[in-house]
């Protein structure tokens, strides 16, 4: 590639001139809506990372199931080594790469658990298959064997039968409550751009500044 401006944005913002954007979410949501439609897996995955008890850090992928001005939801096992984690320091990092646009962005924030409503609402919409599977799962925990965790698959098959499967209580969501949100994307001869935004806390406003790549 030979030239930034070359590079095709949808919305309108080429690469210098997303830094006029003020607002982190119209930003991220652009983003997001591009990578939609030019990512051909998952685009909204993301790296979760948090830390151990001894302050060791650990990442895993998560899919974004929502974001608004309130944060960005993801959904797991209550019994994961995430969970545990996050119950012993509330606070994560989120990254999303999007090969296809080479885009980065990152997350940083408390960590708050989503409310029983807002997680029942999101299970009632996954595939039957899914909602079985949440509960057959011991997410994080040694298994026996694959036959073990097949015949959990079979056994809440049969317990649900046809009826509505209810969410299981160690199945919710988080929501992530950025107070760090940078934008990167890249240019020629890794003259990049970075953009970040920052706030004190989740209720203040959004500072930009323009960061060396
Ligand atoms: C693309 C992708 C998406 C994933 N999405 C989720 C997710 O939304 N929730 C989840 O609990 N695990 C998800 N996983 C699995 C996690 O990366 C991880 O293996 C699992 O949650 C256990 O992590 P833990 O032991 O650190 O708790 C995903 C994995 C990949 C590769």
């Amino acid at each position: 590639m030979s030239d930034a401006t070359a590079i095709e944005h949808p919305t309108g913002l080429t690469p210098g001139d997303f830094f006029a954007v003020d607002e982190p979410l119209r930003l991220f949501a652009a983003w997001f809506a591009e990578a939609k439609r030019s990512e051909p897996v998952n685009p909204e995955a993301m790296t979760l990372s948090t830390v151990d008890a001894d302050g060791l850090p650990n990442a895993r992928m998560v899919l974004l199931k929502g974001f608004d001005e309130h944060g960005f939801v993801f959904y797991t096992n209550l019994d994961s080594v995430k969970a545990r984690e996050l119950a012993g320091a509330a606070k994560a990092a989120l990254t999303f790469y999007w090969k296809s646009l080479q885009r980065q962005v990152r997350l940083r924030g408390s960590v708050e658990p989503v409310v029983a409503t807002e997680a029942d609402a999101y299970f009632a919409t996954r595939p039957r298959m899914a909602q079985i599977g949440a509960w057959a799962s011991k997410q994080s925990a040694p298994m026996e064997s694959r036959m073990a965790f097949e015949k959990a698959v079979a056994r809440y098959a049969a317990k649900f039968g046809i009826g509505e499967v209810p969410r299981p209580p160690h199945w919710s969501g988080y929501r992530v409550k950025p107070v760090a949100i940078e934008f990167w994307q890249e240019r020629p001869f890794r003259l990049h751009d970075r953009i970040v935004f920052t706030r004190s806390d989740a209720s203040a406003l959004w500072r930009k500044t323009r960061l060396y790549p």
